[in-house]
């Protein structure tokens, strides 16, 4: 294929990501967008394995297998609960690619660059690597903190913005050696150093954003694959990796403002690291919630809901855990049949993921113009008869507006304690994500359903 035709297939790959992102940006036009970005990819991969630059398909049919195979297992595999953790994996390999591929690109002895021209690759190389490395280690350690096996809470070694100033600026001093090696044997040194020390400066950027800082990080992780991306496309002199990359990069970068945003919280201290754990021994202020918590059983809730004018539904991650979506959204409809007032409130960093409970309140078939985001309902909640937590915790905690010692002091919450009557659907009373105890539990007008959400909301339903 001649490379005129390989750059219009481009171009129109191009126009279809564009097309994909405005799409995604509504639930309306979600799954059309989806699609957009499949004919989109389709397009590109089918260009690119077409264009003069491919010389042998065995390899290419090899790798493309292996990954086919697994992406496909492990796409129909995940749970929705899971999601977070595959998104942040993935991410990680889009870092290694980077890696390897500014790896092979400077070990390539057939490259035709010299003297400004070599300087300028020099640097496209040196900082794919870099951002890649930082991409790949730091989305490992979200990975282990999403899944649990690395503890939510911050690691926050003494001298740490020390180390962090050290790293960027022996970073800088290797890429001045790196881009002045006249051989690879000399520019490989700086290169391996550099790395190592990139690998080491994105697991400690992860290990040092405490729990609650967690949706940052991943639209953080999100925007820097885009732009190991974007750095291995201009290694690559790829046009459209460029592009596909700087997209991947300024969207996730505008859904880190929008996480910021949402944590109240400045993009620079977050990565900085170190919130969600400023707070003393008070901070898990057990001994000072005052309050004695009291429960409600499932059939009283029924009775409760009968005779009320208007309720809000406040899902959270437990919702997703307890696949409780289709019952809830059953009863919403109930309720509504009945004359009730039903609404629903989305805080924007509620579950593991950006769009998390958007996602599972469509796949249930809860109507879009019921569902409100939180700056839209937060000032009627004082209106509302009956709020119904279904497995939130941390987006309801009254102590990030009361409490300035808490590792969540200044988010901003879903006010439910000021609505004339709460329910709260959880297990137990353990904490939520960011291990933070709840004064909400004790309130005076907040009634506790225990057991698992979607066991409850059945036997609500049941008795409704
Ligand atoms: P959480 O604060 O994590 O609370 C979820 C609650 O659900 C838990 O307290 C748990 O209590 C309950 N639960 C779990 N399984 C349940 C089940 N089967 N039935 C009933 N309840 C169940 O969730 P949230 O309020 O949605 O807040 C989200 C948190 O995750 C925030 O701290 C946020 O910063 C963080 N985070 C968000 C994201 C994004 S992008 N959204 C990414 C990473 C981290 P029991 O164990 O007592 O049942």
């Amino acid at each position: 294929m001649s490379t005129g035709i390989v750059t219009a297939a481009y171009i129109v790959a191009s126009i279809f990501f564009i097309l994909s992102l405005g799409g995604l940006s509504n639930q309306e036009t979600a799954r059309r967008g989806n699609l957009y970005g499949i004919a989109g990819m389709v397009l590109a991969i089918l260009a690119t394995l077409l264009g003069d630059q491919v010389s042998g398909y065995n390899m290419i049919v090899i790798g493309m297998s292996i990954g086919v195979v697994i992406g496909a297992i492990l796409a129909a595999r995940v749970q929705m609960t899971s999601m977070p953790e595959l998104v942040a994996i993935l991410h990680s390999f889009v870092g290694l690619a980077a890696v390897l591929v500014g790896f092979s690109t400077y070990l390539d002895i057939t490259s035709v660059f010299t003297s400004v021209e070599k300087t300028i690759h020099d640097i496209e190389i040196y900082l794919g690597v870099l951002i890649g490395a930082v991409t790949f280690t730091g989305s490992v350690i979200a990975f282990g903190k999403l899944k649990g096996i690395i503890g939510s809470r911050a690691l926050i070694l003494p001298a740490r913005h020390w180390l962090n100033l050290s790293i960027l600026v022996a970073c800088i001093y290797l890429g001045y050696e790196f881009v002045n090696a006249g051989e690879i044997s000399t520019g490989m040194t700086p290169l391996l150093i550099m790395t190592v020390l990139a690998f080491i400066f994105g697991i400690h950027m992860v290990m040092a954003i405490g729990g609650a800082d967690m949706p940052v990080v991943i639209s953080m992780l999100n925007s820097y694959s885009g732009w190991a991306a974007a750095a291995t496309g201009f290694m690559l002199s790829n046009d459209l990796l460029i592009v596909t990359g700087a997209l991947v990069g300024s969207s996730g970068a505008i859904l880190s403002y929008i996480m910021c945003r949402a944590m109240n919280r400045s993009f620079i201290s977050v990565i900085m690291g170190g919130f969600g754990t400023t707070v003393s021994s008070s901070s898990s202020g057990t001994e000072e919630i005052q309050g004695e918590v009291l429960s409600i059983s499932s059939s009283e809730t029924s009775d409760l809901l009968g005779n009320i004018d208007s309720l809000v539904i406040v899902p959270g991650y437990g919702m997703a855990v307890a696949h409780a979506q289709h019952p809830v959204s059953e009863m919403a409809k109930k309720l509504i049949a009945n004359g009730v007032d039903v609404k629903f409130a989305i805080h924007p960093v509620a579950g593991r993921m950006p769009g998390h409970m958007n996602v599972l309140l469509a796949e249930a078939k809860v109507s879009y113009d019921i569902v409100l985001e939180m700056d839209e309902i937060n000032d009627d909640l004082p209106e509302v008869d009956v709020i119904m937590v279904i497995g939130a915790n941390d987006i309801v905690n009254p102590s990030a507006i009361e409490s300035p010692d808490s590792p969540i002091a200044g988010m901003p919450v879903l006010e439910v304690w000021k609505a004339k009557q709460v329910i709260v659907l959880k297990r137990s009373m353990a904490s939520g994500y960011a291990g933070v105890e709840n004064p909400l539990f004790f309130k005076e007008n907040t009634r506790m359903l225990f057991g698992d959400a979607k066991t409850s909301i059945d036997q609500v339903i049941s008795g409704l």
